[in-house]
């Protein structure tokens, strides 16, 4: 997948000696101070997950194990991104609505995200995402 302004990868240092060690610290790789994290793993493979976009939110989002299949979208454009490497992270800019496919039994998705939890940063509403998303230009 090429990068464009909707699709940006974030590449982490990684390690290898005996093991592989992979960090990330802010600002040299996540461009926005970390304000909490969450993982996603025992996904049911049946049900793709997100389907939504963040008012004010940016997230970078990192496969640990496994694979997944992540949908982004601006409003004008969308794309697949695959992502199958705990090195390579998804920058999810705040307004692109995301969506998770093709979890495996095994995949574990560790997200860095710039805001603290609230549901009204939530645009769950896809119409309602392209409305907001026009009228912010
Ligand atoms: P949600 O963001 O909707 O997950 P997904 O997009 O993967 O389907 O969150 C699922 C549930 O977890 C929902 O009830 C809100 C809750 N939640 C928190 O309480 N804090 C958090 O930081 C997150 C990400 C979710």
């Amino acid at each position: 997948m090429r990068e464009n302004e909707l699709v940006r990868f974030i590449y982490l240092p990684k390690i290898t000696d005996d093991g592989s060690l992979v960090f990330a610290q802010t600002p040299d790789h996540i461009p926005f101070p970390i304000n909490r994290i969450y993982s996603i793993f025992d996904a049911d493979p049946k049900f793709p997950r997100g389907f939504h976009a963040h008012k004010k939110t940016q997230q970078v989002l990192f496969c640990l194990n496994s694979d997944i299949k992540i949908i982004v979208d601006d409003g004008k454009k969308r794309a697949t991104v695959f992502l199958d490497k705990p090195e390579h992270g998804l920058f999810l800019d705040k307004m692109v609505w995301h969506e998770m496919h093709d979890f495996k039994k095994k995949t574990i998705l560790l997200v860095l995200a710039s805001n603290l939890y609230d549901p009204d940063d939530y645009i769950r509403d896809y119409k309602e995402f392209l409305g907001l998303s026009k009228a912010s230009g």
